[in-house]
C-alpha cells in the first residue's frame, strides 16, 4: 500500500446495536440541553461587550448573525453527518469514515484544541466570578490563590477555583453520562433563567441613542486589524463565534444517545436555533443600555444593569453567569473525554485512553489524562488570547465537516441519512467559505498558536498513530452510528 493510500485510509460504517461499553442513557430534551449547556457561558457573559465596545460597536448583532450563519451551515452539515454516520468520535470519525485516516487525525486534533483551550479559559472567567461572589460574602481569596505563576500583571501560585472546577467536574463526568446531565439540565435552567431575568429588566431602560452610531467609523487596531466599520463587524464575527462553541459537542454523545438518528439532529439544531435568538436580543439590549465604550469589563452584562442601578438583578445575573460557565466547562470536558476515547479506540492514541470503567461505563482513561493536562492550564498558567485558539480550531473542523457532506455524498450516495442538510451541496460549500474566512480573520498570534498545535498532531500521528492504527493493522473498529 502507497503512503498515499494509507493515509486516505477509510472505515467501515456499520448500524447502530453494536456495544461499545458506553450506556445509551440520553433521549432528545437531553441533548438540547447540553447543546445549551456548552453554548451559552463566557461568549455572550463576557465576550459580548467586551466585542461590541473594542470591535463592531452596536453592530455587534450583526457580528452575532454573521458568526451563527457559519455555525448554522457548519450544523446543518453536522446533524446529516452525526445522523448517517455518528459514533462518539464527532468530526473525527465522521472524517474517518469520508475523507481518510489522515484527515481524521487533523479534525481530532483541530477537536482536541477547541476542547482543551476552551475549558481552561472559561474556568478562567469562573475563577474570576467566583472569586467575587465569595468576596462579596466576605469569604475573600488572598491574591495568590487567585492568580496563576506565570501571570505577567500580579503572579500567583495557583488559581485555586480555576483548579478546583475542573477537578470537581472531572470527578462528576467520572460518575456517569445520565448525572452529568441532570446536573447540567438544572444549571442550564439556571443560566436560561438569568438571561430572561437580564432582557425583562433590561427592555424598559434602553436608550435608543446608545445605538447610534449603529456602526462606528472604522479604525486600524494597534494588531493590525481593522476595528468597527463593515470590516469590524466581520473580525468580531471571528471573535464572537466562541459564544457558539458547543453545539458539536452534542455529537459526541451518540453512543449514549438511545435514537441518535432522530435525536442527534434535534439536539444539534434545536441548541444552536435558541442561543442565536437569546443571543441577538441580549446584544441589542446590552448595546441600548450603556454606550457600547463602556462595556469593556470582564462582566458587561452585570455591568451594564449596575449602571442603571438594577443591583439586585445584577447579582442574579452572576450567579446565573456562574451556572453557564460550569455547564460550557462540563459539556466541552464530556466531548473532550469522547472525542480521546474515540481515537483511542482506533489505535490513533494510547490504549489508556480507550479505557471504560466497567461500572459507570464511563472513559476514565481519557478523563483522568485530559483532567490533569487541563488542571495545569488552569491552575498554572494565564490565559489570554485563548478564545481565539479555540475559535480556529473549531472553524478548522467545521471547514471540514461541510466538505465532508458534499464528498460523502458523491462518494456514498448509498448511505442511509435520516437527517439530510437542506440545499446540499450549497448550505455545505457556504459553510466551508464562511468559516474559512473566519479564520483568515483571525489574527498572526492566533494562526501561530495553531500552527504549532497542528505541528505537535502531525509528529504524534507519525510517530505513534500512523504506525498502531488498528484499521492499518486490519483490526477495524466500526464506526457506530
Ligand atoms: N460557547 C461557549 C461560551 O460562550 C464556549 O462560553
Amino acid at each position: 500500500m502507497s503512503l498515499a493510500a494509507k493515509l486516505l485510509r477509510t472505515k467501515p460504517i456499520v448500524e447502530a446495536g453494536t456495544d461499545s461499553g458506553l450506556k445509551r442513557v440520553l433521549g432528545a430534551l437531553d441533548l438540547t440541553l447540553l447543546g445549551i449547556g456548552a453554548i451559552i457561558g463566557a461568549g455572550i457573559f463576557v465576550l459580548s461587550g467586551i466585542t461590541a465596545a473594542t470591535q463592531a460597536g452596536p453592530a455587534v448583532v450583526l457580528s452575532f448573525v454573521v458568526a451563527g450563519f457559519a455555525c448554522a451551515c457548519a450544523a446543518l452539515s453536522y446533524a446529516e453527518m452525526a445522523s448517517s454516520i455518528g459514533g462518539s468520535g464527532s468530526a473525527y470519525g465522521y472524517g474517518y469514515a469520508a475523507l481518510g485516516e489522515f484527515p481524521a487525525w487533523i479534525i481530532g486534533w483541530m477537536l482536541l484544541c477547541e476542547y482543551m483551550v476552551a475549558i481552561p479559559a472559561v474556568s478562567a472567567g469562573w475563577s474570576g466570578y467566583a472569586a467575587d461572589g465569595l468576596r462579596a460574602i466576605g469569604l475573600g481569596l488572598p491574591d495568590a490563590l487567585t492568580h496563576t505563576p506565570l501571570d505577567p500583571k500580579l503572579p500567583g501560585l495557583i488559581n485555586l477555583p480555576a483548579f478546583i472546577i475542573v477537578l470537581v467536574l472531572g470527578g462528576l463526568l467520572a460518575v456517569g453520562a445520565k448525572v452529568s446531565a441532570q446536573f447540567n439540565a438544572i444549571m442550564v435552567v439556571v443560566k436560561v433563567l438569568a438571561i430572561f431575568t437580564f432582557i425583562v429588566a433590561a427592555i424598559p431602560h434602553v436608550t435608543p441613542a446608545n445605538w447610534t452610531p449603529f456602526i462606528p467609523p472604522e479604525v486600524i487596531g494597534t494588531d493590525g486589524r481593522p476595528h468597527f466599520g463593515i470590516n469590524g463587524i466581520f473580525t468580531g464575527a471571528a471573535t464572537i463565534f466562541f459564544a457558539y462553541l458547543g453545539f458539536d459537542a452534542v455529537s459526541t454523545a451518540a453512543e449514549e444517545t438511545r435514537n441518535p438518528q432522530r435525536d442527534l439532529p434535534i439536539g444539534i439544531l434545536g441548541s444552536l436555533f435558541a442561543c442565536t435568538a437569546l443571543y441577538i436580543v441580549v446584544s441589542v439590549l446590552l448595546t441600548g443600555l450603556v454606550p457600547y465604550t463602556e462595556l469593556n469589563v470582564p462582566s458587561p452584562v452585570a455591568h451594564a444593569l449596575l449602571q442603571i442601578g438594577a443591583k439586585t438583578t445584577a447579582g442574579l445575573i452572576s450567579i446565573g453567569a456562574v451556572a453557564g460557565l460550569t455547564t460550557v466547562m462540563l459539556v466541552m470536558y464530556f466531548g473532550l473525554t469522547r472525542v480521546l476515547f474515540a481515537i483511542a479506540r482506533d489505535g490513533l492514541l494510547p490504549p489508556f485512553f480507550a479505557y471504560v470503567h466497567p461500572k459507570t461505563g464511563t472513559p476514565l482513561g481519557s478523563i483522568l489524562v485530559s483532567g490533569l493536562v487541563m488542571l495545569v492550564f488552569s491552575g498554572f498558567v494565564p490565559l489570554g488570547r485563548l478564545a481565539e485558539i479555540a475559535n480556529i480550531g473549531t472553524l478548522g473542523a467545521f471547514v471540514v465537516v461541510c466538505a465532508g457532506v458534499i464528498v460523502l455524498r458523491r462518494a456514498r450516495p448509498d448511505l442511509p441519512r435520516p437527517f439530510k442538510t437542506p440545499f446540499s451541496p450549497v448550505i455545505p460549500a457556504l459553510g466551508v467559505l464562511s468559516c474559512s474566512y473566519l479564520m483568515y480573520l483571525l489574527g498572526p498570534h492566533t494562526w501561530i498558536a495553531f500552527g504549532g498545535w497542528m505541528a505537535i498532531g502531525l509528529v504524534t500521528y507519525f510517530l505513534y498513530g500512523y504506525r498502531n492504527s488498528r484499521l492499518g493493522k486490519g483490526v477495524f473498529t466500526p464506526t457506530i452510528v
